[in-house]
């Protein structure tokens, strides 16, 4: 996980934060790849106590395998997942200028429902996205 976490430019996950992750019981882990390889990518869905809808954290596939669905498989994993699990929603923030992982979202039915200035590390803005379940 830290492997694909180093491929991006800034606000990566620490091996702390992948860690509490990992034990915790709020979150969701998702993983795609061969025992004893490189994971391939993860997803990562985490809960709230108070809150109904889930909210999807982190997502990454290996540079090398990207546009062969791996993505599209993760996301879906991710929304079954969330839905057996009684979520009213999914969301989470992108980047406005990632345009392959907005796309995968909006093909996967996401929807707009907010913005936040200068979100990113780097001063980048985000879009919020919302998929309802219900
Ligand atoms: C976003 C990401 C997870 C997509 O994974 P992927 O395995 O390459 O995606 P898939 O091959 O499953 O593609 C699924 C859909 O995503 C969209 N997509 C994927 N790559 C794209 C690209 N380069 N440009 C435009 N759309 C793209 C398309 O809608 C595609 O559907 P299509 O093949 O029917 O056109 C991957 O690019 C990644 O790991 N990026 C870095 C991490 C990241 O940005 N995560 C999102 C943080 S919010």
């Amino acid at each position: 996980m830290l492997c694909l976490e180093a491929g991006f430019p800034g606000d990566r996950l620490s091996r702390r934060q992948l860690r509490r992750h990992l034990v915790s019981a709020r979150a969701d882990l998702g993983v795609l790849g061969r025992r004893g390889h490189p994971l391939q990518g993860y997803v990562l869905v985490l809960s709230h106590r108070q809150r109904r809808d889930v909210r999807l954290y982190s997502i990454v596939v290996d540079p090398a395998l990207r546009g062969q669905g791996a993505g599209r498989a993760l996301l879906d994993w991710a929304l079954r997942r969330s839905r057996q699990r009684g979520a009213a929603g999914l969301r989470l923030e992108v980047r406005v200028d990632n345009p392959a992982a907005r796309a995968l979202y909006a093909a996967r039915g996401f929807r707009e429902i907010g913005g936040r200035t200068g979100y990113y590390e780097d001063g980048a803005d985000a879009v919020c996205l919302r998929r309802p379940f219900v």
